[in-house]
């Protein structure tokens, strides 16, 4: 019998929706195409996403390449410690990831201990070995002259190394969000689950940009009361408003639960089943090298059980200290106080006829570096140079204490991310919006889809393919096309089978021109949800649907 997930494959085929990669090839796993109706879907799905946190949110939307120097992979963690611990038999060279087999996160320590305990392949019983492998795609920049890269893991790191530019954008103003929507790669180890690990997807990021000595959301209290499924790290699931998750401190700040209850209302709006969503916790094993606290909107599936389609996790400075150690970059904003503070101040003062002869063309940025440093109480003084620390002579400068007017201190924003896995949501969507409904005795597929994400929203069709009434209704599927309105023209088949196949693919409203068209310039409208027909004027369409679209529960 096939599942859901079959059935959706097969719809997403036979419809032009999602459908594997490079099939006359024998295909690759990992990999899916989007089809003429599924790019529609995405697209609708990622523009609602932008509306959300652009127009809604007040972020702002950059564009950065996908090809990312190694360098910054060095400097964020990600080639030391984006790793995943595999398995892979030596008698059929079968490879695994170690939670796949284990049904938890471990460490490799622990994986080789599952191996002494007696785990085998599950594909044939043959011997394992673990090893931890690092998931990035490889390239490199220059056809001859190679310099290593990699395809984009996330695409968090070209806004987080952009960050001075978007201070200055944003007039030194914090706090400030930045979203990217875009590709991400990751190398998986044989993936075996189709849609879900994909290892070229589409991500939607958002990264907020705060003052750590502010840790309120200015919008807390519009969401406060909002009931979320929540299941902290080792502890049962409860059900809790974030008011209550705050004050219990089971989340963090209220920063991290403004973006947990925003992803919520953001996923049910999409089509999402509100009592498929948990809110889960990442154990301190488990999180992503870059976070200290981190929380999955996961979405309840038929075949995969509880996927991570979301991932919400406070980065604190990690990135910005990061890139700011590899580079002579200032990361750093400023927080100007109310009143100049007067201080005694321990001062590094730099000596520039010991500094300059000793340090040549590094001296003006080791001055800068001292000069900016509060010195420690003991000890040597080290600056980062060429991204390693350097020890300065102690002859190169005074330590002095002075009284100073400080007009402010600079400071290491911290980080909000909402992650979005668009492919892993777009699937549920389709999975919780797929129904097989009986009508006139004729069992077939209807999606339920939300208006706004719906890739055609409106089919026109004459009754008959004659008397005029086909050139009635072209003229009217062309004039919504130019007021913006993708509408589909069908006159093939009885009308049972047109109305049936626009609910396949999820199409909200049909327009039917038949003969009392002709006499009394109406139409008929039929909605998918309620199959019920109503006459309206032909003049009237687009104001019907501008008011079902822009106005109706089912919009955004
Ligand atoms: N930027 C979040 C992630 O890579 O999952």
């Amino acid at each position: 019998m096939p599942d859901i997930y079959d059935k959706i494959l097969s719809l997403g085929k036979r419809r032009g929706i999602i459908y594997p990669s490079y099939e006359i090839y024998g295909g690759k796993t990992g990999f899916f195409d989007y089809g003429p109706l599924g790019s529609l879907l995405k697209h609708n799905l990622e523009e609602a996403w932008r509306s959300l946190y652009i127009i809604k949110e007040g972020c702002m939307e950059v564009v950065t390449p996908v090809v990312t120097p190694f360098e910054i992979l060095k400097a964020s963690g990600h080639v030391d410690k984006f790793l995943d611990v595999i398995f892979t038999c030596q008698k059929c060279s079968s490879s695994f990831k170690a939670p796949d087999i284990l049904n938890k996160e471990v460490t490799l320590p622990e994986a080789g201990e599952a191996i002494k305990k007696g785990i085998t392949c599950p594909e044939c019983d043959g011997q394992l070995t673990a090893e931890e492998v690092h998931l990035m795609f490889e390239t490199s920049i220059g056809p001859t002259k190679k310099q290593p890269a990699f395809l984009r893991p996330e695409t968090a790191q070209g806004i987080f190394i952009d960050f001075y530019n978007l201070y200055r954008f944003f007039r030194q103003k914090l706090p400030f969000g930045i979203v990217q929507v875009g590709k991400g790669f990751r190398n998986e180890v044989s993936p075996r689950q189709g849609i879900i690990r994909l290892r070229e997807f589409s991500m939607a990021e958002a990264e907020i940009f705060f003052d750590p000595s502010h840790k309120d959301h200015p919008r807390f209290s519009q969401v406060k009361h909002e009931q979320l499924h929540i299941l902290p790290a080792g502890k049962k699931d409860i059900k809790t408003s974030l008011q209550e998750a705050i004050k219990n401190k089971i989340i963090g700040n209220q920063i991290l639960a403004y973006y947990l209850a925003i992803t919520q209302k953001f996923i049910i709006s999409a089509g999402i089943d509100a009592q498929k969503i948990r809110f889960r916790q990442h154990a301190s094993t488990e999180m992503a090298h870059y976070a200290n606290e981190c929380w999955d909107a996961e979405i309840f599936t038929q075949r995969f059980g509880w996927i991570e389609c979301v991932g919400i996790a406070d980065r604190s400075a990690h990135d910005l200290q990061s890139h700011m150690n590899a580079t002579d970059a200032d990361l750093t904003a400023f927080h100007r106080f109310d009143h100049p503070h007067k201080e005694k101040k321990k001062l590094v003062k730099v000596k520039m006829d010991e500094l300059g002869p000793r340090y040549k063309d590094k001296a003006g940025f080791i001055k800068k570096q001292l000069e900016s440093m509060s010195p420690p109480k003991s000890g040597d003084i080290t600056v980062v140079l060429d991204g390693k620390s350097l020890v300065i002579d102690p002859s190169c400068y005074d330590i002095v204490e002075e009284e100073v007017s400080l007009e402010g201190q600079h400071f290491i924003p911290h980080v909000i991310e909402p992650s979005h896995g668009i492919d892993r949501i777009l699937y549920c969507i389709l999975e919780h919006n797929y129904q097989e409904v009986e009508k006139e005795g004729e069992m077939y597929t209807l999606l339920s889809l939300p208006y706004k994400i719906a890739p055609i929203p409106v089919g026109v069709f004459p009754l008959i393919n004659k008397d005029g009434l086909p050139q009635v209704a072209y003229d009217i599927e062309q004039s919504l096309r130019q007021q913006g309105f993708l509408a589909f023209y069908d006159d093939s088949g009885s009308i049972g089978r047109r109305y049936a196949r626009m609910d396949e693919i999820g199409t909200p409203f049909c327009i039917t021109i038949d003969h009392q068209t002709l006499t009394d310039d109406t139409v008929t409208i039929r909605d998918r949800d309620t199959t019920q027909q109503e006459r309206i004027k032909k003049a009237n369409v687009k104001a019907y649907l501008d008011k079902k679209f822009f106005s109706s529960e089912k919009r955004f």
